[in-house]
């Protein structure tokens, strides 16, 4: 993972041109995303974004995977952590409340209308130490952190290998949930219809919508295999979400 960790508590979020914070600079990128699919994901989630916020919010202790996910992060005061695909921040009070106030959280989405909602969020708490960055997760606006999360995300990237791995080379300790087709008959049954249903989310013209599920959650936890030198892996919700940490610490 990074090579330079100056420690606990001291790394700095630092963006692409230098900036803390802020958009990715005019450096070269570090992959190529396909705009016409980053826009089609940006128009969903923008015009799901007030639904997906309420759903987000009232299913946010179920399974208890967004707890599970904090605490794998192993965060410390003072700690920088990114979250990658924040949408509309459900994550941010349990990440904000690791780091506390001298610490700092980043949210990177590239839906508008998600940050909205995260960003109502940090102005009704009166957070000084959360930014919102709108940024596409595939090329990190941020070179630098303590932590990287990613919640229900790395399923929708064509190539979630590349992605976690250049998320290992940024932070020490890097956690991703995501769906697996791991569960029960009746579960799987849920999630393949759920991936069908958001098929061009996932871009996923394939007739296997499980199969792909399965592939890019594995390519996850491959990157991390590959990427972290402590690996945990814990299966929730009748096994059909997984948490994948990997940390260097
Ligand atoms: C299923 S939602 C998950 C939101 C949040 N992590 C949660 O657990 O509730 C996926 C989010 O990822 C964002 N997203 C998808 N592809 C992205 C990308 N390439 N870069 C940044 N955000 C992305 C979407 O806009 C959306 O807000």
């Amino acid at each position: 993972m990074a090579q330079d960790a100056p420690g606990r508590g001291r790394r700095r979020p630092v963006t692409r041109d230098g900036a803390a914070g802020g958009r990715a600079g005019s450096e070269a990128p570090a992959a190529e995303s396909d705009p016409r699919r980053l826009r089609r994901v940006r128009r969903s989630y923008d015009a799901w974004a007030r639904v997906y916020d309420w759903f987000a919010r009232a299913t946010a202790s179920v399974g208890g995977v967004r707890a599970a996910c904090v605490r794998s992060l192993d965060l410390a005061p003072g700690d920088t952590v990114v979250e990658f695909g924040c949408g509309p921040g459900v994550n941010l009070p349990a990440l904000r409340e690791a780091v506390g106030a001298s610490g700092r959280v980043v949210g990177v989405d590239v839906s508008t209308r998600m940050l909205d909602r995260a960003a109502g969020l940090v102005a009704r708490r009166g957070w000084e130490n959360v930014s919102l960055v709108e940024a596409d997760a595939e090329r990190p606006p941020v070179a630098a952190a303590d932590a990287v999360l990613a919640t229900f995300v790395t399923s929708l990237f064509p190539d979630p290998y590349a992605v976690v791995r250049r998320w290992c080379d940024l932070a020490d300790a890097v956690v991703v949930a995501a769906f697996v087709p791991e569960g029960n008959r009746a579960a799987n049954a849920a999630l393949r219809a759920f991936v069908a249903l958001n098929g061009r989310l996932f871009d996923a013209r394939t007739d296997d919508p499980l199969g792909m599920l399965a592939e890019r959650t594995a390519a996850a936890r491959r990157a991390l295999d590959d990427g972290a030198t402590v690996r945990e892996r814990d299966r929730r919700l009748f096994g059909t979400i997984v948490v994948e940490a990997g940390r260097d610490r």
